[in-house]
């Protein structure tokens, strides 16, 4: 009964703990881009980036100013790539998804269609789309909508009543898609887009939350982004070399090159830092192997441990394990047993004796 209810109250702390990947910075300085840049680098770690709404959301909060800011976005001048609307879902392409002999347009489009497959089209064209549903209320995850709206609308309309658009090939080509299209002809918006910006760091992030009234991507000397803090943090683009404040991020993960078995890797987080790290969705992982990378030892440890009187797994900072990267045969479940991150590829998760001696990332 007890320990039911334990694992109720653990239960209800699920997952999404995404506060301390970065810590954002409004500098109140008028400052081209390319000076920001440089002033960032100096006293955090760059120009900031935004990885979702929430980031979004945590940016706006961290000044009062209403003014415009640059952000660490900018245009590379043409060469668009594609992105999956959805944060966090990475493109891979797959020529047996597109049908590239679909145009029904002259020229280019970017944005993606799908009828049997997917066929890039303008943009501004309106169809139909379909929503992903993160709730997945009755395990039913997509919804199609039967409004014509173009792009752009369609995605805000999917972010503020779903998730997001269809992302992702698993949903574009999977089951419950497929039986969203029995007896129906139609072509839909996927939420599959291309552009030309990059962030500073190279980071494949696809969030965008341009203001559509004020921006054009055509425009081709505003190449450098900025958040309008006036118009709920939208964004728009002008030229480099105007002077503006801006918004630098510091990185909150650290890589600690000493081998420490992992309680005394936990006292030293705690001590010196905010603690041991905790993964929690595949974003942070990402986030983490960027760190191991750099280890001497052939694992790193992080923040999770096999509780022996419970029969469970769980992060020092109390939350129960949602999203996991268990090695196929690493998760052996054991009293004294904790979990190292593998220093390279695939970066996966393996249970090991807490008295074995690696190096371990930090939050700062
Ligand atoms: C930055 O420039 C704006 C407009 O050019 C000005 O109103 C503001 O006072 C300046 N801020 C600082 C800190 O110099
Ligand atoms: C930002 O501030 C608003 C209002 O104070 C609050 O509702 C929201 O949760 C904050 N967002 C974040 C990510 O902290
Ligand atoms: C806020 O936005 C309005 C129009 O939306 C604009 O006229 C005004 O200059 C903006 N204020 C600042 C401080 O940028
Ligand atoms: C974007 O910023 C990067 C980093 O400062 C720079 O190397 C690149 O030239 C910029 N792109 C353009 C088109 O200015
Ligand atoms: C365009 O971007 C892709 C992927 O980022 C890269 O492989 C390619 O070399 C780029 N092409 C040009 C012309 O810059
Ligand atoms: C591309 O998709 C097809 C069919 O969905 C699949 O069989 C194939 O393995 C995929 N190729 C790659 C490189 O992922
Ligand atoms: C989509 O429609 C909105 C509202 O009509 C418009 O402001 C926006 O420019 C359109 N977007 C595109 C890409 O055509
Ligand atoms: C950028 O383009 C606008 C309009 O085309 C023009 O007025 C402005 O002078 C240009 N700026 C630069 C720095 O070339
Ligand atoms: C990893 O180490 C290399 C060389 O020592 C350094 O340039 C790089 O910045 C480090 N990366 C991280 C994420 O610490
Ligand atoms: C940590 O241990 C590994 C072997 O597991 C060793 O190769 C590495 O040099 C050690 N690093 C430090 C900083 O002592």
């Amino acid at each position: 009964m007890q320990w039911s209810l334990y694992l109720l109250i653990l239960m209800g702390q699920c997952c999404f703990f995404t506060c301390c990947l970065y810590e954002y910075h409004f500098i109140a300085e008028n400052k081209s881009w390319y000076e920001a840049q440089r002033y960032c680098r100096e006293k955090y770690t760059d120009l900031a980036k935004v990885f979702d709404m929430t980031d979004m959301s945590r940016l706006r909060n961290s000044t009062q100013n209403q003014g415009e800011a640059w952000i660490g976005l900018n245009n590379t001048g043409g060469n668009r790539t594609w992105h999956w609307s959805l944060p966090g879902v990475e493109y891979i392409h797959n020529d047996s998804s597109w049908n590239l002999n679909g145009r029904t347009e002259p020229g280019p489009g970017n944005c993606v269609r799908k009828r049997d497959k997917l066929v890039d089209v303008s943009c501004d064209r309106t169809m139909w789309f379909i929503c992903y549903d993160e709730m997945k209320k009755d395990s039913k995850t997509l919804y199609l909508i039967t409004t014509f709206m173009n792009w752009t609308q369609a995605q805000n309309y999917c972010r503020s009543y779903y998730t997001d658009l269809a992302s992702g090939l698993d949903q574009v080509d999977g089951e419950e898609m497929k039986t969203l299209f029995i007896g129906r002809t139609m072509s839909v918006w996927m939420g599959l887009f291309r552009d030309s910006w990059r962030w500073l760091d190279g980071s494949d992030f696809s969030f965008r939350y341009w203001d559509m009234e004020l921006f054009n991507d055509e425009q081709s000397n505003k190449t450098c982004a900025m958040t309008l803090l006036n118009r709920s943090g939208k964004w728009s683009s002008d030229e480099c070399d105007k002077e503006k404040p801006f918004f630098c991020y510091d990185d909150k993960l650290i890589l600690i090159k000493e081998n420490k078995t992992w309680e005394e890797a936990l006292d030293y987080c705690r001590e010196s830092h905010r603690g041991l790290v905790s993964i929690t969705n595949p974003y942070q992982q990402r986030w983490a192997e960027v760190r191991a990378k750099n280890a001497s030892s052939p694992f790193v440890w992080l923040g999770l441990r096999y509780a022996c009187t419970l029969n469970l797994w769980f992060w020092v900072n109390d939350k129960l394990v949602c999203y996991e990267k268990w090695s196929s045969e690493g998760k052996t479940e054991d009293c004294g047993r904790a979990v190292g991150m593998m220093r390279g590829g695939p970066y996966e998760w393996v249970s090991q004796r807490d008295n074995k001696k690696y190096n371990f990332v930090c939050f700062k």
